[in-house]
């Protein structure tokens, strides 16, 4: 209630009045202006607001948004800054963007000698290689390791004339030795490509056609082999792997005939 402060109230009238209104039970003194007693403060507003927000305790934190990553685009740049093969190594085995590599025991790299005219390029690690960190060490590898001794070629020859340098597309095992997969072929191949400039060999051989696939952008063996194909200006020879030679030794006369025209190659570069 507010009091009209005018000269009609002396102290002891103003007194009295406030008796007379305690008796009726006021039990408060009211301003002249009014006052929403159910308005919140400002603090008090923005206290609620964060609480809003706040995740209720014991809830479960809210999902986290996946960031898409280019695992090509990944490849492409670390493979582009390796000055060497020893930088080459380094990059490619640290790059975490192809799951082979969490059930793969060894990162398998390359074997031979880097001197070497010719470079062969197989498909992925199966589990010798996997145990040991070399590539084609298993049978089909001593049988790889036959054919190119058969044109004097080895990959532990002294002299680099007769060196053979040897690789995979992809460098981690395939569980149960599967084929890679169109998706990992693609991510690795920046790797390959750089491999290849940084060795520049004269010709380069592809085993089988999950190499074929990552690095002439095709397959079907049966037709590809024994002819020559260009990657960028660098003659290559598809061949039979020599895995599949194994399981059909008939074929090993077509893999013969391969290895001569590579043979004839050669002789004919210098
Ligand atoms: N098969 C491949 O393609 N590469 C190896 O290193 C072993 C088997």
């Amino acid at each position: 209630m507010a009091w009209a402060m005018d000269g009609d109230f002396d102290r002891w009238a103003m007194l009295a009045a406030l008796e007379w209104q305690a008796e009726l039970g006021a039990v408060e003194a009211i301003g002249p202006e009014p006052v929403d007693r159910f308005e919140s403060t400002k603090a008090e507003r923005e206290a609620k607001a964060a609480r809003a927000k706040a995740p209720a305790k014991g809830a479960p934190p809210p999902p986290v948004k996946a960031v898409e990553v280019d695992a090509v685009a990944v490849a492409k740049a670390a493979a582009k800054g390796a000055a060497t093969l020893e930088e080459l190594a380094a990059v490619q085995e640290a790059f975490e963007h192809c799951d082979l590599k969490r059930g793969a025991r060894n990162f398998v790299f390359a074997d031979g000698d880097p001197r070497a005219r010719v470079m062969v390029i197989g498909e992925a690690p199966g589990q010798e290689e996997d145990r040991e960190g070399k590539p084609f060490v298993g049978r089909s590898g001593q049988l790889l390791d036959r054919m190119f001794a058969a044109i004097g070629l080895s990959r532990q020859a002294p002299d680099a004339g007769a060196a053979l340098y040897i690789t995979n597309v992809v460098p981690w095992r395939p569980p149960q030795n599967r084929d890679p997969e169109p998706g990992e072929l693609a991510m690795m191949r920046p790797f390959v490509e750089r491999h290849i400039a940084l060795v520049d060999p004269e010709l380069i051989v592809l085993m089988g056609n999950p190499a074929c696939r990552a690095l002439i952008g095709r397959a079907g063996i049966t037709r590809l082999r024994g002819r020559w194909h260009e990657l960028g200006e660098r003659p290559v020879m598809p061949m039979f792997h020599p895995s599949y030679l194994l399981r059909r030794p008939e074929n090993k006369k077509h893999a013969w005939a391969d290895l001569l025209t590579i043979k004839a190659r050669l002789e004919g570069m210098g």
